[in-house]
């Protein structure tokens, strides 16, 4: 068994982040999103791995994940030369995958620990040529949509259709027998250009293959935006964070609550309510930081307060008075006031940036 994971593509909608980094590096409590995948991999069993990446941010994701060790695993960098569609990525990942059996994972997705497991075992002990995994969502024509009969049986998969059939969307994690690749030499490119995979199961379905569709009960995001980013932030602090203090902490600061700080970050006169992340070389002084928020390394906030927001690293955040909530502050950004006049807002704001003021 092997595994596919797809951290190439295009990240339009988590702009502005994904003109500078992948979208599958953004950090989720700390940790890139893709790194979730791996692991649940190799929990699952899965230690093979093929990563698509992309020339624009390839050497990135292969910089920072590395070649597999960390994680126990064997990781293989594939290129994918452009965003031609989820098929075309297994079509160009076919040199890796031959003919074993893999699991296919979109890599900016996350899904509940365990469920792969539990899924894996379902496909290898009934033999089963696909399976792909629904969850019932309440804005179905953002994603790849299933009709299924009364017996769970998928009669059609339409990919963002305008008027859906159900609310059963496509979880980002799919299974697949060899079969895959005689479907997608098959399939034509959709309207909007892509090698679609719902048409490659779809393919499977008219051929009568064996396609189980099982509904996912555990959470899944699809953290391409930024308010699926910040949900799955608050899902996985909530989780899975424990108390582990590293850092210097003033008799003035006070820590409530599921908090980490990492070695060498400072706290003065401040006070966390967990859960919250703090990673390494952080400097923060009189500050409210409120639960639900990551703060990546190297960042320095000083009189602010911040909660239920992401903040990446090297970013600096000085005497915001109002409290900053929702947000996701990009890589080495500044959020000052300034103390010359005329009092006004002073921006230096990157494309498609999004800024909402009281
Ligand atoms: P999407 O989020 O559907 O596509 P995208 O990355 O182009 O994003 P946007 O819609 O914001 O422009 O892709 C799901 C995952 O699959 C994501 O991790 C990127 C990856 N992917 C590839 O590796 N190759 C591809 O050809 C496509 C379309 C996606």
């Amino acid at each position: 068994m092997k595994a596919l994971i797809l951290a190439g593509g295009k990240g339009t909608r988590l702009r502005p982040l994904t003109y500078t980094g992948a979208k599958q590096l953004v950090p989720v409590a700390n940790k890139p999103i893709l790194w979730y995948g791996i692991e649940e991999m190799v929990a699952a069993g899965i230690t093979d791995i093929g990563i698509i990446i992309s020339p624009e941010t390839g050497t990135e994701v292969q910089a920072k994940t590395g070649n597999g060790d960390r994680f126990g695993a064997k990781i293989t960098y594939i290129l994918q030369d452009k965003p031609a569609g989820l098929a075309h990525a297994v079509k160009v990942a076919y040199p890796f995958l031959r003919n074993s059996p893999f699991v296919m994972y979109l890599g900016d997705n996350l899904i509940q620990q365990g469920d792969l497991s539990y899924f894996l075992q379902k496909f290898t002990t009934q033999q089963q040529d696909a399976i792909i995994l629904l969850r019932q969502v309440s804005n179905p024509s953002a994603f790849g949509v299933a009709k299924i009969d009364e017996t769970g049986r998928v009669l059609q998969l339409i990919e963002k259709p305008k008027v859906p059939p159900s609310n059963l969307a496509l979880v980002g994690v799919y299974f697949f027998s060899h079969v895959i690749h005689d479907a997608i030499a098959c399939i034509q490119p959709s309207a909007r250009g892509e090698l679609e995979i719902t048409d490659a199961i779809q393919y499977l379905i008219d051929q009568q293959k064996q396609v189980l569709a099982c509904q996912l009960e555990g959470w899944w995001l699809d953290t391409g935006k930024k308010d699926d980013l910040l949900e799955a932030n608050r899902l996985i602090l909530d989780t899975y964070l424990n108390t582990k203090i590293l850092g210097e902490i003033d008799a003035e600061s006070n820590i409530i609550g599921r908090v980490q700080i990492g070695a060498n970050s400072q706290l003065v006169n401040t006070t966390i309510r967990g859960p919250v992340v703090i990673g390494s070389n952080c400097y923060l002084e009189n500050c409210f930081i409120g639960p639900y928020t990551s703060i990546a390394d190297n960042t320095q906030l000083i009189e602010s307060d911040i909660e239920h927001s992401v903040v990446l690293e090297g970013a600096k955040i000085t005497g915001i008075h109002q409290r900053i909530i929702d947000s996701v502050i990009g890589q080495r950004a500044q959020l000052t006031t300034a103390p010359q006049r005329p009092k006004a807002l002073r921006f230096m704001i990157g494309d498609d940036c999004q800024i909402e003021l009281t």
